[in-house]
């Protein structure tokens, strides 16, 4: 007998989840001088200073700052020896993420569940202590070499986890209004979407809530296809890219060939007004996508009405798309590293809980511009 036939789907997800999540714990960068790129995430996207481990600590191999603004933490992490795997990491990626940390109630069983699904261990089981109580974390690897940990802090009550000190600075410039972290994109190899679908859904219970394929996503030159993976609640939600044949190109190809192979795209960051964010990410010297003026022209007729004034969408170069729930700004800053890899997208949802397919062709040739002017298209 199918006791859940009478359950609504969404209900039956969350009854049936074998790994509950509530959300983005933090995100984990490895980077080339962890020190610097902290000031960078302060001064120009206003993240503040939370906690720090290195030598200080008692932690001899690496540095690592973490940063908060609202829900979102951000760590970044560089090594302080040519012969560590960080340090190797580094010199083949350039800067780009490592982790990306998952917030669950059971670390030892998250571990449990998705290892004997078939996830590949990246770090088994562990209980973290110090005066402000415990942590409990392991992990599993996903595309390329990034991994997911799997954190639960709830009986802690210190500022990040065992390891880390408060960071305590007198250089604090104000937050810009980001909130917490709406998805993260994959980029993987040619074919190999399909194999990461089936990872998310059978290691991870997600579910692939949306697919794209290169019709949906393709300019005159260049194209990829997508597939977009939630777990139950839709707090955790991983886009898929591949790239797909076209007369030049794929921005995925170019990225995966200047990271040196698979890894984290883009992170899009949720602001509650997006005008004020973005006006300020450009005034500390954010460097944003731009598509060409003529994509207002017909906006409103596309779209519908939205609350926004048109004149300051226009001016910072925002972009809209309307779906069956509602709409959504957004917009997409260059790479933030001097590798043409990882970028961020700063959202603002207003019911709609897509993805702005409506922009992928505006946006991709503003892209390809850009990936022209490296010579890479
Ligand atoms: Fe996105």
């Amino acid at each position: 007998m199918n006791t859940t036939t009478s359950i609504p789907v969404e209900q039956d997800t969350l009854v049936n989840d074998f790994l509950p999540l509530h959300g983005t714990d933090y995100i984990e960068l490895y980077v080339g001088n962890a020190k610097q790129a902290a000031h960078y995430y302060k001064t120009a996207f206003g993240f503040q200073s939370l906690a720090y481990s290195g030598p200080e600590t008692g932690v001899k191999d690496r540095v690592s700052y973490v940063l908060v603004q609202n829900k979102m933490r951000l760590m970044l992490t560089s090594p302080l020896h040519s012969d560590s795997p960080i340090a190797e990491h580094h010199k083949k990626h350039g800067d780009g993420v490592k982790v990306l940390a998952l917030m669950v109630d059971d670390a030892y069983d998250a571990y449990e569940q998705t290892v004997k699904r078939g996830g590949k261990s990246y770090m088994e089981p562990q209980t973290l202590t110090d005066a402000n109580g415990e942590i409990r974390v392991s992990g599993i690897h996903t595309y390329g070499e990034v991994v997911h940990l799997f954190v639960e802090r709830k009986n802690y009550k210190g500022v990040f986890m065992p390891g880390f000190e408060p960071w305590k600075s007198a250089y604090n410039p104000t937050p810009v209004g980001l909130e917490y972290v709406d998805h993260c994109v994959g980029n993987v190899g040619w074919n190999q979407m399909n194999p990461w679908v089936k990872f998310y859904e059978e290691v991870m219970g997600f579910k692939n809530i949306l697919s794209f394929d290169d019709k949906d996503i393709s300019t005159e030159y260049s194209a990829l296809m997508s597939k977009v993976m939630s777990n139950g609640n839709g707090y955790v939600k991983f886009p898929i890219n591949e790239p797909a044949e076209g007369k030049k190109k794929s921005q995925v190809e170019e990225y995966l060939e200047f990271y040196e192979g698979e890894g984290t795209q883009h992170i899009a960051i949720a602001t509650k007004d997006i005008v004020s964010t973005v006006r300020e990410l450009m005034a500390r010297g954010v460097e944003f996508l731009k598509v060409p003026a003529s994509y207002y022209d017909d906006l409103i007729e596309r779209v519908g009405a939205i609350e926004e004034d048109l004149e300051p969408l226009k001016e910072l170069g925002i972009l809209v798309d309307r779906d069956d729930e509602g709409y959504l700004l957004q917009l997409f800053t260059k790479p933030v590293e001097d590798r043409p890899t990882m970028f961020y997208e700063i959202i603002q949802r207003k019911g709609a809980k897509s993805f702005g397919k409506g922009n992928f062709k505006a946006l991709f040739e503003a892209i390809e511009r850009e990936q022209a002017v490296r010579g890479n298209l």
